[in-house]
């Protein structure tokens, strides 16, 4: 507003452009082998924002939390869902994390996750498929009032995988041993996946038939995890007929969701069920094309959770003071509804209240997951602007440019979170043995401190699921199972780095723990 172009040396300035820094070809969002130390060098040398040039395009880092809000709160200069028609053949996209492919030059970002990746083409919003209808979807059917049923669902499915017997083989007083990452992708897939997609129908239950679906969610999980694991790929736009056997995973896993199969199928999920409809009712996809896009919110429903799980239990398995804790709290909550823990008639049950009231577990999911989220915030600019900082200083923005926040810097900062690579259990809880949710930096209290769903209109809109899902897997451990490390000294396993940018880091290697039913 009151700042113009010629006013001597108020004059709007463009960020610092950091011109040494060149993508790696065809790798997404490649901050080299450590983004971290990459943003906090360059901040070091310029400051509060810098931009770097990627594929042709201007992206401005802006790394002052103070500032943040001026790119979170959705004003008119900034877009979250710009390139979502433009359907750009050359340039695969997902979400905001996208490299072009070098052929194009161009950095796409588009915040949808109807994306190339998946294989079917853009939603037609002449059909009233639009970017705003698919998000009322997801808030509709994955909040609110659509948790009570998911949570239910969940609950039931996770006591029944986590106690079926390919989980306990020997008898029940014997130590199983296990990968942690593998023993949370078996039970939070399989629940995961039967609490959106549904079971096949109850009529029939017979051995075999239980046996079959068995086979199906493996079969889908094994699928999952040669689909995932090209997923970085195809996000720095390397086509998908290049990976064989990613390929043909995703295909198959598109052929267990094609409408025909789904409709076989009984308690299926509000979204699924609904973006069942809207396919058949709006879309003008093939049957092929409508069974991707479930596909893709298999893929958002599962590749975050599970690391995010298997860090949350890895961390408190491995601090004594943490699973006293968070076995206190469970306990207290199933002794307060007079609930029985019995391995034999697995029944236990958690409110939405109750989730809502587990501040310590909360905590420890939160403490696990600031340690290992590097997620990108991305918004583009509809029209040149200035952008105005925390500091008075403002810096001119031009049209179709990206800003880009980069949360990892927050989780990792020395001045927000003291020690800031030590895990401590009980961060999110304040004196009171709440929820902490003040948190400082240079004495100032800060509006964002913790962003691993993302932030404002692009916020995860499963958030709220994805932490009641885990803080039940959490109950449910802590009730039924004894849980120990093999190597009680083991070594924190590093973050792998390849899919910096795309949510929740894995472990670059599974750690072993051993685990048994706990004597009643
Ligand atoms: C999008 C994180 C679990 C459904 C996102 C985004 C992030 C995220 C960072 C992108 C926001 C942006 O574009 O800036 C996580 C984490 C999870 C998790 C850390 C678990 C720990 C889930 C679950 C579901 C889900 C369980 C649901 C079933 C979605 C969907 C989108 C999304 C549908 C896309 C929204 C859109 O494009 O409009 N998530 N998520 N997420 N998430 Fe999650």
């Amino acid at each position: 507003g009151d700042i113009q172009e010629g006013m001597g040396d108020r004059q709007p300035r463009e960020p610092p452009v950091e011109n040494g820094w060149i993508p790696y070809m065809g790798c997404a969002l490649q901050f080299g082998a450590n983004p971290l130390e990459f943003l906090r060098s360059r901040q070091k040398k310029y400051g509060h924002i810098f931009t770097c040039k990627i594929a042709g395009r201007y992206v401005h880092f802006l790394c002052d939390p103070f500032s943040y809000h001026s790119v979170i709160r959705q004003g008119r200069h900034l877009d979250w869902k710009k390139f979502h028609f433009s359907a750009s053949v050359k340039v695969k996209s997902y979400k905001g994390r996208c490299l072009s492919r070098t052929s194009t030059r161009r950095l796409c970002v588009s915040n949808n996750l109807f994306l190339q990746a998946f294989g079917h083409k853009s939603m037609d919003p002449s059909h009233g498929y639009t970017t705003e209808n698919l998000h009322k979807t997801f808030l509709k059917t994955l909040q609110g009032e659509a948790l009570p049923s998911l949570i239910e669902n969940m609950m039931e499915n996770l006591q029944s995988v986590m106690l079926q017997s390919n989980m306990l083989k020997s008898s029940s007083s014997e130590w199983e041993v296990d990968g942690i990452f593998a023993f949370c992708y078996k039970v939070m897939f399989e629940s995961g996946y039967l609490t959106l997609f549904g079971k096949e129908l109850d009529g029939d239950k017979t051995i075999a038939r239980q046996q079959a679906q068995k086979a199906l969610v493996l079969s889908a999980l094994e699928n999952f995890k040669e689909f995932d694991k090209i997923f970085p790929a195809l996000v720095a736009g390397l086509p998908i007929h290049v990976f064989k056997s990613g390929h043909s995973a995703r295909e198959n896993l598109a052929k267990t969701m094609l409408h025909e199969n789904l409709s076989k199928r009984t308690k299926i999920s509000d979204l699924i069920s609904l973006r069942m409809q809207l396919n058949d009712s709006l879309s003008t996809f093939n049957e092929l094309s409508k069974a991707r896009t479930h596909v893709a919110i298999l893929w958002a429903s599962q590749a975050n959770t599970l690391p995010a799980t298997f860090w949350t239990l890895f961390y408190l398995i491995r601090c004594p003071a943490a699973m006293n804790a968070a076995t206190e709290e469970v306990r207290n909550v199933f002794k307060g509804s007079n609930q029985k823990v019995d391995p034999k008639n697995p029944q236990l049950v958690l409110t939405r209240e109750q989730l809502d009231n587990m501040p310590v577990l909360d905590s420890i999911i939160k403490e696990a997951m600031r340690l290992s989220s590097a997620s990108l915030n991305v918004r583009v600019a509809k029209e040149d602007f200035l952008l105005h900082l925390d500091n008075m200083e403002s810096y001119r923005i031009r049209k179709d440019d990206v800003i880009a926040l980069y949360p990892q810097m927050l989780h990792f900062d020395p001045e927000i979170y003291e020690d800031p690579l030590t895990y401590k259990y009980d961060r999110f809880l304040d004196e009171k043995g709440q929820e902490k949710t003040c948190f400082f930096r240079g004495g100032r209290r800060l509006r964002y401190y913790y962003m691993p769903f993302g932030s404002g209109v692009t916020k995860c809109p499963g958030r709220f699921f994805a932490v009641h899902e885990i803080k039940q897997f959490l109950a449910l451990v802590l009730s039924y199972f004894q849980m120990e490390l093999l190597d009680s000294e083991v070594k924190v396993p590093p973050l792998d780095q390849s899919r910096a940018g795309l949510g929740i880091l894995q472990p670059t290697y599974d750690v072993d723990f051993k685990y048994r039913l706990k004597a009643l």
